[in-house]
């Protein structure tokens, strides 16, 4: 793929039913949360805060964004402000994987989430079992900073951007 076809665009009410697609797909929640499949109550309850679009100067903001090609949605992109950094994380329709979805998306998410919250230091946080998330990270300059083991902690300083 080159990276010219695959764009980000803000997350809207549409792309909802995309999102509970992804959620409640068993490959891609394995390394998420508890690695199981959401229920629609939680799919719910996340895109309602996501949607809310608080400022993007208070700790817990998110916005979220969708990547597609040709006009169709292949990924989705989260970012949320923490105390000390922007958070990210990352998600590609498994029909998608292994083709530099991934990669493509992470690379634009580099470039657009310092513009729209500021030149700050971005973090995601990685189950250890998640080699190709971790490698898609380091690859691009994320270092590993906390290790436990039910998640590693990522992170990529403004001035390594
Ligand atoms: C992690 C994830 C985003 C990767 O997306 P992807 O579109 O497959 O990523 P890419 O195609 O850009 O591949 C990334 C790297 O992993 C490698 N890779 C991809 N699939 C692989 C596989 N099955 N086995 C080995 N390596 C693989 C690619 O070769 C590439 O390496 P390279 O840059 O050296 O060429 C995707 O698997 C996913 O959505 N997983 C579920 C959600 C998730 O875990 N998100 C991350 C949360 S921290």
């Amino acid at each position: 793929m080159t990276s010219s076809s695959l764009l980000l665009r803000p997350f809207s009410g549409t792309d909802s039913e995309f999102f509970a697609t992804l959620a409640s797909d068993e490959r891609v929640v394995r390394f998420i949360g508890y690695g199981k499949p959401w229920n629609q109550q939680d799919i719910d309850a996340c895109i309602v805060s996501a949607l809310q679009h608080d400022d993007l100067n208070q700790v817990g903001a998110s916005r979220w964004f969708v990547a597609s090609m040709a006009g169709q949605a292949v990924g989705v992109v989260f970012s949320t402000r923490q105390e000390n950094s922007i958070e990210i994380g990352y998600w590609v329709s498994p029909a998608h994987w292994g083709r530099g979805v991934g990669g493509t998306m992470l690379d634009q998410t580099l470039v657009m989430v310092p513009e729209l919250f500021g030149l700050t230091t971005l973090s995601a946080g990685v189950a250890p079992g998640n080699t190709i998330s971790a490698k898609l990270l380091t690859k691009r300059g994320f270092t590993l900073t906390v290790h436990t083991d039910q998640l590693d902690h990522y992170v990529l300083s403004p001035q390594s951007n």
